[in-house]
């Protein structure tokens, strides 16, 4: 039996993420949470005949409560996107105190639940997830994600366009670090299959990568931001999560984590100095297994790369902790 709770359910990201949820063998139960909408897209998603029962809450009559206790896993699309012209680090004033909201709601209702925070900018309101979890007594490290798979999700593609390869979700790319512009890392040295780039592709690719969420935003002249291809992206995490916690093994996905409190992750974090950090994860039945060391095997060119990402990210991770620990 798996309650997952959709928070933003109403929204570009929250509805196909729901859509793709509901279709899913692995979930009982579908919570679906949001300021607006709710009722009309549960009721909705709840004739599609596929086992979940799908509920939906707003805030009124205790909306939260109901719609959170006996989360299992939650995922989180809260907040507003992007417009051409906006960096993820300028959402931060209105998506830090949503996030902050239903993480509270989480620790009270649901504190052993599974917490997956798409919402940006992610490399400061995973931080600020932790610190709140934290201060409840209740944060479980490996149980805390911020979701970066779109960033891989993106690799993947634009390199096969590059090398040919038909099936895109055949190649497995570590895209490590944060997620926006120069804090993300694609380490093509450690593709499985291996590709080859060709070296006067490179810095376009790794730039392609690292602001692919631009093309987006600018495509859509003001309607937001990457809400399908991110919602592809969130469920793809959640069923790999789900997939391990029922006792898959091997399943390895990259992850924004809180690397010293995972198995595995105080080694890297000396290396990369930076406490939250996207690198490969091992799931398992208790969320994070182990999490693996591909920083130091980046070749001198990702490197340089990641010198850049460490200066940026520090900044936001110690903006969202700082948000909790001194209000504005
Ligand atoms: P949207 O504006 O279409 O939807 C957001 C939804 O959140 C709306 O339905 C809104 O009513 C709801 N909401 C606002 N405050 C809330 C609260 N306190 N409780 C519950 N729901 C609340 O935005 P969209 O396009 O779905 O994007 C959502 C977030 O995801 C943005 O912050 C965006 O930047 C982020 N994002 C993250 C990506 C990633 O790779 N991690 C990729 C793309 C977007």
């Amino acid at each position: 039996m798996v309650k997952a709770i959709v928070a933003g359910a109403s929204g570009g990201i929250g509805q196909p993420l729901s859509l793709l949820l509901k279709a899913s063998p692995l979930i009982t139960e579908l919570s679906l949470y949001d300021v607006v909408n709710t009722p009309g897209v549960a009721a909705d998603l709840s004739h599609i005949s596929s086992p979940a029962k799908v509920t939906g809450w707003l805030p009124k009559d205790d909306g939260m409560e109901k719609a959170f206790t006996g989360g299992d896993i939650f995922v989180i699309p809260a907040g507003i996107p992007r417009k051409p012209g906006m960096t993820r680090d300028d959402l931060f004033k209105i998506n830090a105190g949503i996030v902050q909201g239903l993480v509270e709601g989480i620790a009270k209702y649901a504190p052993k639940a599974y917490i997956l925070i798409i919402s940006n900018p992610v490399n400061s309101t995973v931080p600020i997830a932790a610190e709140v979890l934290k201060r409840a007594g209740v944060f479980d490290p490996k149980k805390l994600f911020g979701v970066t798979t779109l960033d891989v999700v993106r690799a993947e593609t634009f390199v096969a366009e590059i090398t040919g390869e038909k099936d895109p979700a055949k190649l497995n790319i570590p895209v490590i670090g944060g997620h926006s512009g120069e804090t993300i890392v694609p380490l093509f040295s450690q593709a499985k299959p291996q590709v080859q780039i060709p070296s006067d592709k490179l810095d376009a690719l790794v730039n392609r990568v690292q602001f692919g969420g631009d093309e987006v935003v600018k495509a859509k002249d003001g309607l937001g931001s990457a809400t399908l291809s991110m919602a592809y992206a969130g469920f793809r995490f959640a069923e790999k999560l789900l997939k391990a916690v029922n006792g898959d093994q091997n399943i390895i996905e990259p992850s924004f984590v809180y690397l010293p409190g995972v198995p595995g992750g105080e080694a890297i974090a000396k290396t990369t100095g930076v406490d939250f950090f996207s690198v490969p994860i091992h799931l398992g039945p208790n969320g994070v297994e182990k999490a693996i060391d591909v920083v130091s095997s980046a070749n001198d060119h990702e490197k340089k790369l990641l010198e850049a990402c460490y200066t940026g990210l520090q900044g936001n991770v110690s903006k969202g902790i700082e948000f909790v620990q001194n209000p504005p």
